[in-house]
């Protein structure tokens, strides 16, 4: 991969990164302290973006399992002097493994479609054991591709399903993912007698960085205490794609 195509240099996971930060700096607002937990990658921009603004009021903490990655990742942390601890774990493993750890805000940028082991940590998280709902309820944010895996989540047909009465065929596998991701994760939160709420969804598809690029969903949530039933209404959708396609060439 060259220099130009990465995630620390593309204009979309940048743009894709503020639109978190506003919904953060908005919610928590901007003076009260923050304790966050990411996957950084070896990027570390959402971090550093966060300590420019948070200062000595945010706490970091995040896992890396991939070696190389880790590696360069706690150099970058040590030479940004960024307040991050960072574990060369696997996600779910830390999940399952750490106790008494709160956070106000929760990344799981994952790369991948859905699956059991994404399933196991919010499971985790949503134990309850390590949100804070001190000053404001936490949020919750996971990025996964649009994959067929989907296809085989059992909810997810059942959603398209009760879509496919109300609209067009075309439009019901779309909306089926962006309205069945959702009640899916709900009902797991539910299970714990907490509630997922949408605040909005970001589905982008960065052709720039790789052409072969598959789509991917960023729900974000705000977490509340007791169960409540899942509303589609009016949740938000940011549709962003970065391609060449109108890219101008002066010759
Ligand atoms: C999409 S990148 C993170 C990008 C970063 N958040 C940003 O804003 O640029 C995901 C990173 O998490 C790591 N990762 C993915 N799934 C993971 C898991 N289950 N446990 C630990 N690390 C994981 C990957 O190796 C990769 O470095």
């Amino acid at each position: 991969m060259s220099k130009t195509n990465t995630f620390q240099t593309s204009v979309l996971k940048h743009m894709v990164r503020q639109l978190l930060i506003n919904k953060i700096t908005d919610h928590f607002g901007v003076n009260n302290p923050l304790k966050c937990y990411t996957l950084p990658g070896d990027s570390l921009a959402f971090e550093e973006a966060l300590y420019d603004i948070y200062k000595t009021r945010v706490k970091l903490e995040g896992v890396e399992r991939d070696r190389l990655i880790f590696d360069r990742a706690t150099s970058l942390i040590a030479s940004k002097g960024l307040p991050m601890v960072l574990h060369k774990s696997d996600d779910t493993d830390f999940w399952s493994s750490t106790c008494d750890t709160w956070f106000n805000m929760i990344w799981l940028d994952y790369c991948s479609g859905w699956n059991q082991f994404q399933r196991s940590s919010l499971e985790h998280i949503l134990t309850g054991e390590h949100l804070s709902f001190s000053r404001k309820n936490p949020l919750l944010a996971i990025t996964v591709c649009d994959g067929y895996e989907f296809n085989r989540v059992e909810e997810l047909e059942l959603s398209v399903i009760d879509l496919l009465k109300s609209s067009k065929r075309s439009e019901s596998k779309d909306r089926g993912r962006l309205v069945g991701i959702p009640r899916l994760l709900n009902k797991v939160a539910n299970a714990n007698r907490y509630s997922l709420v949408p605040q909005f969804i970001i589905r982008y598809r960065d052709a720039v960085r790789d052409k072969r690029a598959v789509p991917m969903f960023i729900f974000m949530f705000e977490v509340l205490r007791g169960k409540k039933t899942f509303n589609e209404k009016n949740i938000p959708v940011v549709n962003m794609v970065a391609d060449y396609s109108a890219a101008i060439s002066l010759h």
